[in-house]
């Protein structure tokens, strides 16, 4: 049976069917689905029963894959539930409980609720996240994703005029800063140094221009800040009106792929003190920085 892209919102997210992730695929059918990531931003692949192995290595027709953690450094390895390229995105600790209602990093997770791209505060950021939903809440626990191409094509010129070349500062110091993190240990202010990224980028296989925004950006360089935090409230509020976002309402098994170089989501509140939401992510790496040169003490991606 071959792969068909059914198109599911009116500028981005298409629904696969036809192929089955839990084998092994061939380099032109990822060589298709890749197409597809270019064009729609969003692929939703339903009834995927697959293995964390499994993920990973569909996962990697796409790139290297990130490790997470590294920069978040809230979990460490002995603590870690899932091997080393998954990212746990649930509300479980080690031993598959619900994590205590008090716990850091059940706080510092809630980070993912605020509308983000994944890894903007890598100085690489990430190219790609497969998110597989293996247990989801009854209510609640959607994830929604902006179109963020659409929403910069929207834009008046004049806008565009003004906000062609700026860059901004990214970090989780700014992200968990709006959650009310402010006792950062000095080993996370030296992981959380503010990386550039360019606000406006240009995809490098569609050649479309997109908003580059993220709760994880804090700052304009050269700007004063509150000019710089309004100027970035006002196009997030602009870029995640209606009209560009898509609502996924998880189904246990589903995979969810989203192009992070052009979208950003959030996840939506649920009753995570009683309900299990086990979501397992990967996320392949980006090619290359959005902006030539970062400041002098930013070294690593
Ligand atoms: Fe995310």
């Amino acid at each position: 049976m071959p792969m068909t892209f059914h198109q599911i919102h009116t500028h981005f997210v298409a629904e696969v069917s036809g192929v089955d992730l839990s084998a092994p695929i061939t380099s032109e059918e990822a060589q298709i689905i890749e197409n597809a990531i270019n064009r729609y931003g969003v692929l939703v692949f339903r009834e995927q029963s697959i293995s964390d192995a499994q993920q990973a290595s569909f996962s990697r027709h796409f790139g290297a894959l990130e490790v997470p953690g590294l920069k978040t450094n809230i979990t460490k390895a002995k603590n870690r539930r899932l091997g080393k390229f998954m990212a746990d995105i649930s509300n479980l600790d080690r031993a598959h409980n619900i994590l205590d209602s008090e716990s850091r990093q059940r706080m510092f997770n809630l980070g993912n609720r605020f509308w983000h791209s994944d890894s903007s505060y890598r100085a690489i950021p990430a190219k790609l996240s497969l998110l597989s939903a293996r247990v989801v809440p009854q209510h609640g626990g959607q994830t929604q994703f902006a179109d963020m191409c659409a929403a910069y094509d929207a834009l008046d010129a004049k806008l565009k005029k003004e906000i062609d070349g700026l860059v901004c500062e990214h970090s989780l110091l700014y992200s968990r800063g709006r959650l009310g993190f402010g006792d950062f240990t000095k080993e996370e202010e030296r992981n959380f140094r503010p990386v550039h990224q360019t606000l406006v980028r240009v995809h490098p296989a569609s050649g479309r221009r997109s908003l580059f925004l993220s709760a994880h950006a804090g700052q304009i360089v050269g700007w004063p800040t509150p000019v710089a935090r309004v100027l970035l409230e006002e196009l997030t509020e602009f870029a995640t009106q209606a009209q560009f976002v898509y609502t996924h309402h998880w189904r246990p098994f589903d995979l969810v792929i989203w192009d992070n170089r052009r979208t950003m989501h959030r996840a939506r509140r649920f009753d995570d003190a009683n309900q299990v939401r086990d979501m397992r992510r990967t996320t392949v790496a980006g090619e290359a920085p959005t902006v030539a040169k970062q400041p002098n003490n930013i070294t690593d991606a």
